[in-house]
């Protein structure tokens, strides 16, 4: 049995990434060239320096993920590319490079959701066991999804205002902490080991609903804040972080628990930049061993963004026959 090469380039956001992946399920390279540092002054991402920066990046990148595997062109099988979600002129950076890689070495063209991705970086550490349900919480989504087979997504769940990974970044902001602010508050929460001081609200939404509201809790927490302030006060940015992670942590981890009970699930995966989350991993960690499913999440450089997933998912659209041709285009709302 010969083995199949993928190489997955990923520039949805603010990593220009390139990775070669064997088989979906082993590593060869896992290139990521982060732009953070380009982006914290700005306090977010500005899509314009993004862009620039994935066409000085994109290039070298592609070719330090075939020279780190110690592969040739002729080796590789297939290119996986993410056509969204993400920012439009990001995407396109990779799409670009993509095509023009797939054209000049006669390669076929596999178009990646990157959410799928993200669900994909988990295969990486075990194989899936069908049915199963995957918490998904990044910077731009939070979706419960239950997945029959390979490729098939099926929405049971999701955010109906902000992403947890953009609560945890706003939050991060109003207590002056840099960008991105997730890992910020990750730390503080570290730091506190008695129970969260602050009773933050807890959005459940109607009985049986396994979608997620944050904004309130969102709200709640600047309000607080604020409140301090005027008074003059000030509230410990610990208390403050442990207590919104707390919250967070708590629905998040009951409405999946909920899901993968309600589609007997026999495998529950986690995945997205919030699946980095300290709380989180602990949280849901119990939870699965209470209710004894089999849980899966990455390592925590393989959780937030990079290619290797992007090849991983690529494999199984590549071995299912799906193919771009040179219209592909970037699709910044690309849902699941
Ligand atoms: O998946 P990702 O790298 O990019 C998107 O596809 O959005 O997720 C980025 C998000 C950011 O909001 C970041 O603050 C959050 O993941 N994040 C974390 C942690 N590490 C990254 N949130 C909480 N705790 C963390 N340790
Ligand atoms: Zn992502």
């Amino acid at each position: 049995e010969e083995s199949i090469l993928i190489l997955g380039i990923e520039t949805s956001c603010d990593e220009t990434a390139a990775s070669v992946v064997e088989n979906g399920m082993l590593i060869r390279s896992n290139v990521v060239a982060s732009q953070i540092k380009s982006h914290k002054r700005f306090g977010g991402v500005v899509p314009e320096i993004a862009s620039r920066h994935h066409v000085e990046q994109i290039t070298l990148v592609c070719e330090a993920a075939l020279e780190e595997a110690h592969v040739t062109w002729e080796e590789i099988d297939g290119i996986a590319v993410t056509e969204g979600p993400g920012l439009v002129g990001a995407l396109l950076v990779g799409i670009s490079a993509a095509k023009t890689l797939a054209f000049a070495h006669s390669l076929p063209l596999i178009p990646v959701n990157h959410m799928a991705g993200h669900i994909y970086a988990n295969r990486f550490i075990k194989e899936f066991t069908f049915p199963l349900v995957s918490l998904v919480v990044s910077g731009g989504h939070t979706e419960i999804i239950h997945m029959p087979e390979h490729g098939r997504f099926e929405l049971i769940g999701e955010t109906r205002d902000d992403a947890a990974g953009e609560a945890f970044d706003k939050v991060a902001r109003v207590l002056g902490l840099p960008y991105p602010g997730g890992p910020e508050i990750d730390r503080l929460a570290r730091e506190k080991e008695e129970p969260s001081p602050l009773n933050f609200p807890r959005a459940w939404l109607e009985e049986g609903s396994y979608d997620f509201s944050f904004s309130g809790l969102k709200s709640a927490v600047i309000n607080a804040v604020h409140n301090a302030e005027q008074k003059g006060e000030h509230l410990d940015q610990a208390d403050v972080a442990a207590s919104f992670q707390e919250s967070v942590i708590e629905v998040l981890v009951t409405k999946t628990m909920g899901a993968v009970q309600q589609y007997q699930a026999k495998q529950l995966l986690v995945a997205g930049g919030v699946a980095a989350n300290g709380g989180l991993r602990h949280a849901i960690t119990k939870a699965a061993e209470e209710a004894g499913i089999e849980l899966v999440i990455p390592p925590i450089q393989l959780c937030t963004d990079n290619a290797a997933m992007i090849a991983a998912a690529g494999t199984i659209d590549y071995l299912q026959g799906k193919r771009a041709n040179m219209g592909l285009n970037a699709q910044p709302g690309l849902e699941l």
